[in-house]
């Protein structure tokens, strides 16, 4: 055996997921799948495809089944091996949410309504969200009353079975984009607190971040990141989007006033496609500054329009052949939630016996 085939049960462990929300962006791709896929070889990698968090926001069932498939045709398709990963379903896997409530009943409710991304859907929803500044307290008032505008108990819960997700494996690390940061501390201070009252259970997760790609912009309003609830259909790109929607929503990617092709904060829209544009060539921000020293916008935005359709090519081709085969994800599914189920059984029944949960009689 040569030093790289390390026995699968020595390598560390990565855990990460993905909401199955039909297209994944660009931003899943390079801030995550892509990252993911360069970790096949020296890690003992789960991937979940968390369809659970999915219903924080109600689905149509039918839309949410076909999600699945299609997210995980996406996967495959992006290069996430079946035969060197885990790659299963989270309501497939008895834990996540046992984990999550034994976490929920140890976590302040003031910590949960504090999270960024929790006032910023509650926003949406037409609450008024003022924190006071003194006490950090967060209050809600109904700006527009709509009958319809609620907030589920389940998006504020949310960070919490994100937790459960990953302390139900004993990740060693956890790959994600900038976005998921906020619930990543949150999920590591869980796993002291429990470690501190119980004695150690938990692994404190650590977080990767891509070097290039973990925060991917809208395309339209750059100040805010690429995401597929945006309502504007130019400012999000997918990685199924075929060359002629990838020319035309590369074509009309804001850019800034003057014309000097730079990293910098007064300059988003340029940033944000230098950042795909070295994500994807490869190429060190620096050096892309120095190529496009004298040229124009158009030929940044050629450059990366090119890079986008070869990269994604195969991607599509891929997608489109797997996706015909459900049986075949079917097997993929059930294999990475036998290996999933067999971890998370372990940890999930030593923290029920350290909490004082009785245990269940054998025969
Ligand atoms: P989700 O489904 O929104 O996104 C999946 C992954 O894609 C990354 N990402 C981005 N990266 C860069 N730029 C962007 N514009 C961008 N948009 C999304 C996300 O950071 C993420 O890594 N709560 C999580 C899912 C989750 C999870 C977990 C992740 C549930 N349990 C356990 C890790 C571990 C979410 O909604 O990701």
């Amino acid at each position: 055996m040569n030093n790289k085939e390390t026995p699968s049960k020595l390598k560390p462990v990565i855990l990460t997921c993905a909401q199955p929300t039909g297209n994944l962006t660009l931003g899943n791709y390079l801030g995550a799948i892509r990252n993911w896929s360069e970790m096949l070889d020296d890690y003992q990698c789960f991937f979940g495809i968390v369809d659970l968090h999915a219903i924080t926001v109600p689905p149509k069932p039918a839309e949410l089944r076909q999600n699945v498939y299609s997210c995980i045709a996406q996967y495959i398709a992006c290069g996430l091996d079946p035969a060197k990963c885990h790659q299963f379903v989270q309501s497939h896997v008895i834990g996540h949410t046992e984990l999550a409530w034994i976490l929920t009943c140890m976590t302040p409710i003031g910590e949960l309504q504090r999270m960024t991304q929790f006032k910023d859907k509650a926003a949406k929803l037409g609450f008024k969200v003022a924190e006071d500044k003194d006490s950090g307290d967060v209050k809600f008032s109904h700006e527009k009353m709509r009958a319809q505008a609620s907030i589920n108990a389940g998006l504020l819960c949310y960070p919490v079975l994100m937790a459960a997700d990953i302390l139900l494996y004993n990740a060693d690390l956890v790959p994600v984009g900038e976005d998921q940061r906020q619930h990543l501390e949150l999920c590591r201070d869980l796993a002291g607190r429990f470690n501190q009252k119980y004695s150690e259970t938990f692994t404190i997760p650590e977080p990767y971040l891509a070097k290039a790609g973990a925060r991917i912009m809208s395309l339209i309003e750059p100040v805010r990141k690429m995401s597929k609830s945006d309502d504007n259909e130019r400012a999000t790109l997918y990685v199924l989007d075929d060359p002629n929607q990838i020319k035309k929503k590369i074509g009309t990617a804001v850019t800034d006033s003057g014309s000097e092709i730079k990293l910098s904060k007064e300059k988003p829209g340029v940033s944000n496609l230098l950042t795909i544009h070295s994500s994807l060539s490869g190429i060190s921000i620096e050096n892309l500054e120095s190529h496009f020293l004298g040229k124009g916008y158009g030929e940044l935005k050629a450059e990366v329009t090119e890079l986008l359709v070869e990269t994604l090519k195969p991607v599509r081709e891929s997608y489109q052949e797997l996706i015909k085969d459900k049986s075949y994800l079917d097997a993929v599914l059930k294999a990475g939630s036998e290996a999933a189920q067999k971890r998370a059984f372990k940890i999930l029944s030593k923290v029920q016996r350290k909490i004082g949960l009785p245990e269940r009689a054998r025969n």
